[in-house]
């Protein structure tokens, strides 16, 4: 595991040190998984420090959202999971004494500097893979938690803290949002979390919030009934039971196991058996995939490590960290952003109910929109395929479907998915998608949706392995010609 990185830390402290000295902060995040956990971090942790502050969310924080937040009277303004992408916007407004920007982010700062810029790129920490917008928010809230307690110290203890236990003083609890934020921007590879990501996994482990194990790798450990559990898990393709709902069926009642419940014979979930269950189902599950054929690699990747949120209750979204991020993209990505945060900040009743209902319609959205794709397919060029949804995928989750879309029948996982969809009027949103074998080749989606964009008047950016774009209607196919363009440069 990666050590401490001495100065994100630092740059933690200068950052936290200046939100101490504001009056009242302007919290202001995307909305995503990932966003929507850094906002419940900062969130927290600036109450916890006795920050007066109030949340905003935006779709995508371009010039006009940069000049809705200057235009409040706020001094002080607390970017999470966006920022440094736009510092060049974000730089004239600071210039014009308009607000004192502090951004915790992980995504491709633009040519400009501030000083209050905390990004795991900075120092040389990956921000597709080891650090996420909820990470850095996280190593903000540790650093405000020393702040907030040097400064009670200071004042002879006259400022008020809640402090709660020890592990709640420290901010150490709030690792476990920090985890689904980190699952949920899919920075897991290998069936785990890496470098500082795990760092914060372990720390999480210790406040005694998080707990890890080797478990299935299946999407649906805590909400789903077994059978639909193996039907719909298609990551692994296993012949007779993916996608198979009869051959699910049939493979559970072969085992030797009580796997439905007694008292209304409804099925059980992952989550309700003992490890002992567990193992049985298990091997019986990697024999079938052996004896069917599927290929050792493919095999492996069903066993990964689980992230499980110990103090939320057993069966539910909230317990599994992919489970949970699924649910908050489903709020944030319809314009509920406020619901998800509620969830996240402990709202157990009425955002919980609204985040399921809202779940359910992002799955069916997500199941026809990867249905429509595969239907009907992708074109193909040399180095990118692509596919426009016009107005039948909203742009918010079309990136989500070209991702896992990868891979099923007519599309590649060899060349990286760029997705189009009507934004509005005048704008069509792009989203494009790798995969981490093809960034190892040099694929950098981030430089192509940048650059692209910006050749057709638009503009974009985001990580290596998954970016976004927005440009002007009409100008797809220029677009597309760039992309292929660029890409065939990074991986030749
Ligand atoms: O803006 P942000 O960084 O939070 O979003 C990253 C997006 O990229 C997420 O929607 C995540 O699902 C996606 N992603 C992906 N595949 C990866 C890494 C990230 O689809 N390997
Ligand atoms: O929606 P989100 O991007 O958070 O999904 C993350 C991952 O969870 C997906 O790439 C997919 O593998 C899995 N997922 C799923 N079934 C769903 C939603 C998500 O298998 N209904
Ligand atoms: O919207 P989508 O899920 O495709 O975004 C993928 C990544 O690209 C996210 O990290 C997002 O923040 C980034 N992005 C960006 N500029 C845009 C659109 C998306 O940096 N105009
Ligand atoms: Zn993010």
């Amino acid at each position: 595991m990666a050590g401490p990185i001495p100065e994100l830390e630092e740059r933690a402290t200068r950052c936290a040190r200046r939100l101490c000295e504001a009056d009242r902060v302007l919290l202001a995040s995307h909305i995503d998984a990932d966003g929507l956990t850094s906002a419940a971090i900062a969130a927290q942790a600036l109450e916890r420090a006795a920050i007066p502050f109030e949340t905003v969310f935006e779709k995508q924080l371009d010039a006009d959202a940069v000049a809705d937040i200057a235009a409040t009277d706020y001094d002080t303004v607390l970017f999470t999971d966006f920022g440094s992408g736009q510092l060049d916007i974000i730089g004239d407004h600071e210039d014009a004494g308009d607000f004192t920007p502090v951004i915790a982010d992980h995504h491709q700062p633009a040519d400009r500097e501030t000083e209050y810029h905390l990004n795991p790129l900075l120092f040389g920490i990956d921000g597709a893979s080891e650090l996420s917008g909820a990470g850095a928010s996280y190593v903000l809230a540790r650093a405000l938690a020393e702040e907030a307690d040097q400064s009670v110290a200071a004042d002879g203890g006259a400022v008020a803290v809640d402090s709660g236990t020890p592990a709640r003083a420290d901010n150490r609890d709030l690792a476990a949002l920090a985890v689904v934020g980190a699952v949920g921007d899919m920075q897991a590879s290998g069936g785990e979390l890496h470098g500082a990501n795990e760092r914060i996994v372990a720390e999480g482990v210790e406040a005694g919030v998080l707990e890890t194990g080797k478990d299935l790798a299946l999407y649906g450990k805590q909400t789903r009934p077994l059978p639909k559990l193996l039907e719909y898990a298609t990551d692994v393709r296993i012949p007779g039971i993916s996608n198979d709902e009869a051959g699910a069926l049939r493979f559970l009642e072969d085992l030797d196991l009580e796997l439905q419940r007694e008292e209304d014979g409804e099925w059980r979930r992952w989550a309700d058996l003992e490890n002992e269950e567990k193992r049985t189902v298990a091997s019986a599950l990697v024999r079938r995939a052996v004896s069917r054929g599927v290929p050792a690699t493919k095999i492996e990747s069903l066993v990964g490590t689980a992230y499980v949120l110990c103090e939320e209750p057993v069966g539910t979204e909230l317990r599994d960290a992919s489970e949970f991020s699924t649910l908050l993209n489903a709020t944030a990505r319809y314009e509920r952003a406020d619901v998800g945060l509620g969830v996240c900040l402990g709202d157990r009743e009425g955002a919980l109910e609204q985040a399921r209902t809202l779940l359910r319609n992002h799955r069916r959205n997500l199941s026809e929109g990867i249905d429509l794709v595969t239907r009907e397919g992708v074109t193909h060029e040399d180095n990118v395929q692509w596919f426009h949804a016009g107005d039948r995928i909203r742009e918010t989750i079309v990136g989500i479907v070209a991702g896992m879309a990868m891979g099923n029948e007519g599309i590649s996982r060899s060349k990286p998915i760029i997705a189009f969809a009507q934004k509005n009027d005048e704008e069509v949103k792009v989203s494009a998608r790798g995969t981490h074998s093809l960034v190892r080749k040099g694929l950098d989606l981030s430089v192509v949706m940048g650059e692209a964009s910006r050749a057709v008047d638009g503009d974009g950016g985001g990580h290596d392995v998954a970016a976004g774009a927005t440009v002007p209607i009409g100008r797809e196919e220029e677009f597309i010609e760039m992309a292929e363009e660029i890409v065939g440069e990074q991986l030749s």
